[in-house]
């Protein structure tokens, strides 16, 4: 069993209003200009895998990449299987040596997602794996929601998923999205101070990419003690990428594209640490 470094770190962060970030990551490009801008500023990060990436890359890769990178990383990097839906995947996730699991069963009855959570948090406890839950809704991408009541988090469900199954994080819907927003989101403070208030778990906030600075820091002083940001880190790669290979599309080549690619992505990257850490 690995020691979990991840749950210590996570706790101690709520306790400071302190926020790890984890950025989504999807190849061996966006991850080495995630842990330059890390290493600039020298902070731990979480490198996290959507299902698909971890699914198209196998976990095993994802972790062999990882353990890549950390040899040249100064602080520790955490790897996260993000947004599950498959109780199977998180299992294998585990079993690959992966740091944390997102076991997302928001989308069911609050019965269905504690069932879920409470077997992926069984699984992982004996591997060492922290486990983050969500409840609520994070609105965006294919997630439609109909009235407020419908994506943000209750605390008595908060509290029910919390106690009784036990996972290590939890990610609130309080209003947030997924992507750039036609407007900023209107985030429900009060509601994240109740929660706050209810549960001692760090807590997760999702949507990273559409978030103010001064609303980002302003939930990390109320007990989110993790943020994910996803959508600004690889629309920028893609974009720049495009914009390399468009100039010159017949002698376009992989090393000198993305030595031109990462230096923008890693700016990017340093500007959301910043933003997470102000005290920086
Ligand atoms: P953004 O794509 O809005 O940054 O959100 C990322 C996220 O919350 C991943 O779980």
């Amino acid at each position: 069993m690995m020691t979990n470094k991840l749950t210590p770190l996570v706790q101690s962060y709520r306790q400071q209003q302190r926020c790890l970030a984890g950025f989504n990551i999807n190849d061996i490009y966006d991850l080495h200009a995630v842990a330059l801008a890390a290493n600039e500023l020298d902070l731990p990060f979480m490198a996290m895998t959507y299902p698909p990436v971890a699914e198209l890359n196998g976990t095993y890769l994802c972790r062999k990449m990882v353990d890549g990178f950390a040899q040249i990383a100064n602080n520790d990097i955490f790897l996260h299987l993000d947004h599950s839906t498959s109780v199977d995947l998180c299992k294998r996730a585990i079993d690959d040596g992966y740091d944390s699991v997102m076991i997302d069963g928001s989308h069911g009855s609050l019965k269905d997602n504690i069932a879920m959570t409470k077997e992926v948090v069984a699984y992982a406890r004996s591997a060492g794996v922290s486990v983050e839950a969500e409840i609520g809704k994070i609105m965006g991408r294919d997630v439609v929601v109909k009235s407020e009541d419908d994506y943000l988090a209750s605390v008595a469900d908060v509290k029910a998923l919390y106690e009784e199954a036990g996972p290590d994080l939890v990610a609130v819907g309080i209003g947030t999205a997924h992507g750039f927003t036609p407007s900023t989101p209107k985030i429900h403070f009060n509601r994240l101070q109740e929660i706050a208030n209810a549960i001692p778990a760090p807590l997760v906030l999702h949507g990273g990419t559409g978030i103010a600075d001064e609303d980002i820091q302003r939930a990390i002083k109320m007990g989110i003690a993790k943020i994910n940001i996803g959508t600004i880190v690889h629309s920028t790669y893609m974009r720049e990428a495009h914009k390399e290979i468009d100039a010159d599309i017949a002698s376009a080549y992989p090393p000198v594209v993305m030595k031109s690619v990462i230096p923008r992505v890693q700016a990017v990257v340093l500007d959301r640490l910043k933003a997470v850490n102000p005290h920086l």
